[in-house]
Order: C-alpha cells, then structure tokens, then sequence
C-alpha cells in the first residue's frame, strides 16, 4: 500500500509543487469560481463538481448562482425549487444535501472556518471538507478524489490492487497530504485535480505535456495507463420498461416516489408496474424508442412502448401532463430529453 512518500520523491517536493503550481498559473481553465472566489461559490462548485464534469456543470452554476446568490436565499427556497435548479445534473441528493446545508449554516452565529468543524456538517465528507476549507479557506487540507488517485498512482508506480477507488482515496491520503503545498494549498488541489483532468487521463494520458513527469515512475517505465490497479466494477444490467400514454394532448407521468430519496420530487414516463401491466404484457404494445442510460452502478436499458390511456380513476402516483406543464415539473434529465424528443 502507497502510504507515504516514496524516497525517489522525498527530497524532490518542492520542486514537484514548483513544477505542478507553475504549471496552474498558465494553464488553469477560468472557471468562474476561481475568477471570483468565496466561500458560498466554492461550495456550490464543489457539491456540483462530486459526480459531473466541469464542461457539464458550468452553465448550471451560473444559472444557480444568478437564483440563489447566497446561503440565506438558498436556504430559504423550497425544496421543489432546489430540485428543479439542480434538473438534469443527475444524482439529486447533492442538491438536496446542499440545501440542508445551507439551512444549517445560517442557523449558526458564524461560518465554520476548519476542516473538522466543516465535516461535521450535513452531506459533508472529506473530499468536499478539504476541497472547500484549502480552496476558500487556505486551509492545508488535501484532497483525493479520481483524478487524484490516477496522478498519485502514476507517479509512484503504486502495484497495490484495490477493491474501489474509495479504498484507493483512503491508502493514498497520507501521500496527498505530504505533497499539498503548505503555501498555496486551494491552488495545490485544484492543480491535481486539474491535471487529472486534462492531461493525466484514464486512457492515452498527455505525458508529454504533463508538468510533472519528470518524477512520474509509471511514465518513465512507458506504462502510466497500467495505474491506478483498480478492480473492474461490476456492471448490473436492468430493463425498465416504459409506458408512453398520450390523452387530449396531455401525457401521462409518474410522481416522484417520496419514499425513495433519490426519486422525490422527480417526475418520469411511467414503469409498466405502475399502470398493473407485466413486462410481457406492455412488449405486446408498440415499441416507440429503445433508450439507455447509467445511474451509479446499474446499466438500464428502457424500452418506451405506447399504450392506451388506463381506465379512471387514475391511481394517486400518476398524473396527467399538459404539454404546456411540462416546463413547470421537474423531471429527471434522460426523461425529460426524451419526452422532448418523442412528443410530437
Ligand atoms: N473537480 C472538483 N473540484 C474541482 C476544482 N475546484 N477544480 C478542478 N476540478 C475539480
């Protein structure tokens, strides 16, 4: 196991962050958090950033923060209004996690300024404690999330087999925080994170332009995609078939389940379950669209077959959609790609 800085490394420290902070100041994206940084700024970027790309995010920060300038108006906000900001990001637990927080915050006589007193708050772990206290606090806490694993596997060649990429975040710690720059340690973490991301990727890493492969072992062994050793995740396959049931210019949707979280306020076409039909019975129906998408572990393939309008009364988990309320419900972002595409 990587726990500490391996002797090649030792003396060479500084001249690693040297390398790897000369490296940020020219080549940082502008991202409009670094532009004007605070604290309400990095920790939206930060509850955005935990399972989305930058490229994807940046428009739904903007809009965000035009909405909900500061934690006092975020906390004051519905929940519904939360969600619904936060539609088409995907895994809407963030959203509501950043909410809860927000409500806690202004509860408080003051901000928390440490990374403990951070990490004792709601929806907070200890990436997004380190990456919030070091970006908007200067406080020397390292981060470790992917693209920190992948740099720091690399550059130590590191052979140890793990389980999941938690378990690597958690061997690798003590590494990250013996490199973070004691100077500058928000720009520290934002340079590897950086790096991970547009130069040291997953596959066909740019080493040739990477500032820091004068000490990266796998590099100089000609092999850095052969690191980090991480164990194939297991992909589970689910079919979920889909019901498209269009009345009077109105389609029929099912509510967010409010007792699965991840569902709550979250509007989508219909399961075949939901209108008393097995997967047997709705395959007899028209196929209008095959669409697939991921959700943290499980590949679900949705077959959308259009079928008549049930029988009244309509059960309480479904409702009719006018066309023009579509815009008004939130629904999740593949269902309401979809609908767009298929309702014509
Ligand atoms: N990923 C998560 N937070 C980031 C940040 N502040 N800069 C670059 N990539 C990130």
């Amino acid at each position: 196991m990587c726990a500490t800085v391996p002797p090649e490394l030792h003396n060479r420290k500084p001249a690693f962050r040297r390398d790897l902070l000369a490296w940020y100041d020219t080549h940082a994206r502008d991202l409009p958090w670094r532009r004007a940084p605070s604290l309400y700024r990095t920790v939206v970027s930060e509850f955005m950033l935990q399972q989305t790309q930058v490229k994807t995010m940046l428009p739904y920060f903007t809009r965000w923060l035009t909405v909900f300038p500061d934690f006092a108006t975020l906390a004051a906000a519905s929940e519904a209004a939360v969600v619904k900001q936060w539609e088409g990001l995907g895994y809407y637990t963030r959203a509501r996690n950043l909410h809860r927080l927000a409500q806690h915050l202004v509860a408080l006589p003051a901000l928390p300024r440490t990374r403990d007193e951070w990490q004792a708050l709601p929806g907070i772990g200890p990436y997004t404690s380190a990456a919030i206290t070091s970006i908007a606090l200067n406080a020397p806490a390292a981060v470790v999330d992917g693209n920190v694993v992948r740099l720091l596997a690399r550059v130590t060649a590191d052979a140890t087999p793990y389980r999941d990429s938690s378990h690597a975040a958690t061997a690798f710690t003590p590494l990250a925080d013996a490199l973070l720059s004691p100077a500058r340690p928000g720009d520290y973490n934002q340079a590897v994170m950086e790096l991970g991301a547009t130069v040291c990727h997953r596959r066909a890493p740019r080493c040739s332009v990477c500032p820091v492969r004068p000490y990266c072992a796998a590099s100089a062994r000609g092999e850095p995609e052969a690191f980090p050793r991480l164990a194939t995740k297991i992909i589970e396959k689910k079919t979920v078939p889909r019901a498209w049931c269009e009345r009077d210019g109105a389609l029929l949707l099912r509510r967010g389940e409010a007792g699965v979280r991840r569902l709550a306020d979250l509007h989508e076409l219909p399961t075949a379950a939901d209108l008393g039909l097995t997967a047997a019975a709705i395959a007899a129906y028209p196929l209008l669209a095959t669409k697939r998408r991921s959700v943290t572990r499980y590949a679900i393939t949705e077959p959308i077959h259009r079928v008549p309008a049930p029988p009244a009364p309509l059960a309480p988990t479904l409702l009719w959609c006018p066309r023009a309320y579509l815009s008004h419900l939130t629904l999740s972002g593949p269902h309401r790609r979809w609908i767009e595409e298929l309702w014509i």
